[in-house]
């Protein structure tokens, strides 16, 4: 873990000169400055004007608490939140802070439960995050308790704004934030219903693990194809995904925040590449098989053109479809130089059982130490110690110079620039 105990000794004075000096390099769109990977100041504005701003945040899926009592502990940002579902059905968001003294008070990940009780001082709350009790309210023999003007309704749990899209949750701070739908953008949403098409969805399993790496980099790989025909023997090899193939980057048109990888396989399960192709990546391997073929299966189920899209949804949600595995991806900043990645697998309610044994087969595709997961992990590893102790103090942005936005090439950068563009007019550089 890195230590983030710098911060503690800067006084506000020396972080509005530190944010002062963050002056983004000229040419705007074709540098990333590294300290937007390692600068605590700037990590705290993001905290505060993205997360806790006009953004909806990932939080659960409706599959994780379908009964009244269920609860899921989450995120926003790097603040830990509650998810739960009343008795009236709706489902409440609130901050997993004891209104008293701070507590975490919620300790489990998930469960049932008809309030919530803080280990600490025993002060309860209902499943809306409302204060219901507090121990000695009106003290003993008349003696200590509460002010006699002290009201419960007062002393609630900080609740978020909630929404839904097809069994997905999301929360806001902000009370300026546009509905979901248009939040997302059509041509965002348009992937994002194939896999979310309002079916009942059956969670397959868990992932989480840890990345040494500025939470933004996650967002940036998967904006970025041209890793992906480079980076990942397996995509390569097994003709996943391959130059030339059938292939989009598309940004939201109206913010270029989100983001969807999108591409379709060949048919073949083995990928012929051209040589001229070979010659330009190191990690195609000529003859390479796999002893279980079935893992390459692609079970045709949607009404798509792709076999493989990856959204990113801005700021915290990654969807993933990639041919028959599907999950989402929550992306939780623990400080400037490390992420936490918590991965929800899932298939839907009605699919046979082949199907679901299909899914997690190749659900090892994905996760931590997927085919596909393990070369990102290290590669953003790699990127966040190269910014934090070198001597440079930019990355450049050059591929497809110019363009913003949605590129049919996958050796392109344009999403990412569209990104930064959205970025440096949130935070202010
Ligand atoms: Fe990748």
């Amino acid at each position: 873990m890195y230590s983030t105990h710098a911060v503690i000794n800067r006084t506000p004075r020396a972080k509005d000169a530190e944010l002062a000096a963050c002056r983004w390099p000229e040419d705007a769109l074709h540098f990333i400055p590294d300290w937007v990977y390692t600068s605590e100041p700037v990590y705290e504005r993001e905290m505060e004007r993205i997360f806790r701003g006009r953004t909806w945040n990932y939080v659960a899926l409706e599959a994780e608490i379908p009964n009244t009592g269920d609860f899921k502990r989450s995120y926003v940002g790097a603040t830990p939140v509650v998810v739960a579902r009343a008795a009236d059905g709706s489902i409440s968001v609130f901050e997993n802070r004891c209104a008293h003294r701070g507590a975490e008070f919620c300790r489990h990940g998930q469960g049932n439960t008809s309030e919530f009780v803080c280990p600490y001082h025993q002060w309860s709350y209902d499943l809306k995050g409302n204060l219901q009790g507090v121990p000695f309210k009106r003290g003993v023999n008349r003696e200590g308790g509460m002010p006699k003007d002290f009201k419960n309704e007062d002393h609630g749990l900080v609740k978020l704004h909630v929404t839904t899209r097809h069994g997905v949750i999301f929360a806001s701070y902000s009370n300026e934030v546009e509905a979901i739908d248009e939040y997302l953008t059509p041509e965002i949403l348009k992937d994002f219903d194939v896999v979310f098409p309002g079916k009942k969805l059956k969670v397959l399993g868990y992932y989480k693990n840890e990345l040494p790496c500025n939470w933004k980099m996650y967002h940036e790989n998967l904006k970025d194809p041209y890793h992906a025909t480079l980076l990942h023997s397996f995509l390569v090899v097994f003709g996943l995904l391959v130059a030339g193939n059938k292939a989009a980057m598309i940004a939201d048109p109206v913010h270029g925040r989100h983001g969807t990888m999108a591409s379709a396989k060949t048919e073949d399960k083995y990928a012929e590449v051209s040589a001229e192709n070979k010659k330009e990546m190191r990690s195609f391997h000529e003859g390479m098989r796999l002893q279980d073929d079935r893992f390459l299966d692609f079970v045709k189920e949607f009404d798509s053109p792709w076999s493989v899209t990856m959204q990113t949804v801005w700021p915290n949600l990654v969807v993933q479809r990639e041919m028959n595995t599907l999950g989402v991806r929550q992306i939780v900043p623990n400080g400037p130089n490390s992420m936490l990645m918590l991965w929800t697998m899932f298939g839907y309610e009605d699919d046979t059982e082949e199907m679901t044994q299909h899914r997690l087969r190749q659900g090892n595709l994905m996760g931590p130490a997927g085919f596909l997961g393990l070369e990102d992990n290290e590669a953003m590893k790699f990127v966040q110690e190269g910014v934090r102790r070198s001597s440079t103090d930019r990355n450049v942005l050059k591929l497809d110079s110019g363009h913003v936005g949605t590129s049919n090439s996958l050796i392109s950068e344009a999403a990412i620039r569209a990104m930064y563009s959205h970025y440096r007019d949130v935070m202010g550089f």
